[in-house]
């Protein structure tokens, strides 16, 4: 049988690089996509110092141009058998303040754009390869609209229902879709969202990369369409479906607010 490989976007730092780890020691090979080329390579050389293959793709996922060729660079003689779809980003302050657009315009290319058309991409090779298995990072954060990381939030939505739909229209076609829903995870995300100094970043207990990975890689494995790693995550995620919206916007509002 082919061998499969796993690719990772995002692989350079944070719960991308732990997923590649987790996925060497699973005995896979990688093929590991991000822009910056130094982290990508110690990447590749933790997954090679477990014994595995590692390829790296240097691309800028937020150029459609780019994710097509990064895709064609990853597939062409691989079999990919997974995708973990976890390259993403946020912005903090209002959505009406006038500075906002530019990384926000990032985060829309990023975490929808680039994880639709790589989803759309995978499908078909793998499909016809016999089946696959997709990870599509979420967050928490779709849950819920969010005051403060506006467009975060509604990307992270937009991330859980389209993967709960191609789930269901993957279902006896050999391909699962999960979408991986952490909660606050101790990585870069925040000092590049510049909120990292923020008193709910610093005191938030948070779990590590290594223990989200985890999660989502068993789920995956279960064909489990929806995860969120943590029992107290996952009464946050179900305390939404009850919560009266106003004051569920009031909450998160708080939660992301910079104190004056
Ligand atoms: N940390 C959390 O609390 C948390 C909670 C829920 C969900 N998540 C989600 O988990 C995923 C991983 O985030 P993380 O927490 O591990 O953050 P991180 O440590 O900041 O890692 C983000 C990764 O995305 C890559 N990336 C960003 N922009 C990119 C671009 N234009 N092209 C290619 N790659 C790009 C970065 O690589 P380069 O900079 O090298 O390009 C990096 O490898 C994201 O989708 C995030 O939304 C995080």
């Amino acid at each position: 049988m082919q061998r499969q490989w796993v690719l990772v976007t995002g692989a350079s730092e944070g719960i991308g690089r732990a997923f590649a780890e987790l996925a060497a020691e699973k005995g896979f090979d990688l093929v590991l996509v991000a822009r910056n080329a130094a982290r990508l390579e110690q990447a590749a050389q933790a997954v090679r110092g477990l014994g595995r293959e590692a390829v790296v793709i240097v691309a800028d996922l937020s150029d459609p141009v780019e994710v097509e060729r990064a895709w064609a660079e990853a597939s062409i003689g691989r079999r990919i058998g997974w995708l973990v779809n976890n390259a993403g980003l946020g912005s903090h302050g209002k959505f009406a303040a006038p500075d906002g657009w530019a990384r926000e315009r990032l985060s829309l290319d990023v975490n929808i754009d680039a994880l639709t058309r790589l989803m759309k991409l995978a499908l078909p090779h793998m499909e016809g390869a016999g089946g696959g298995r997709i990870i599509n990072v979420a967050s928490n954060a779709g849950f819920m609209p969010g005051p403060g990381m506006a467009v975060y939030h509604a990307s992270k939505s937009y991330v859980l229902s389209l993967s709960q739909v191609v789930a269901d229209e993957m279902r006896n076609r050999g391909v699962t879709v999960t979408a991986l829903c952490p909660g606050p995870t101790r990585t870069a995300l925040f000092d590049s969202a510049g909120i990292g100094d923020l008193p709910v970043v610093k005191r938030f207990p948070m779990p590590g990369a290594a223990d989200v990975a985890r999660a989502g890689w068993d789920a995956a494995m279960a064909g489990q369409r929806v995860i969120v790693p943590g029992g107290m995550n996952k009464l946050m995620a179900w305390s939404t479906w009850i919560t009266p919206p106003g004051l569920l916007l009031s909450l998160t509002r708080r939660f992301w607010a910079r104190p004056r």
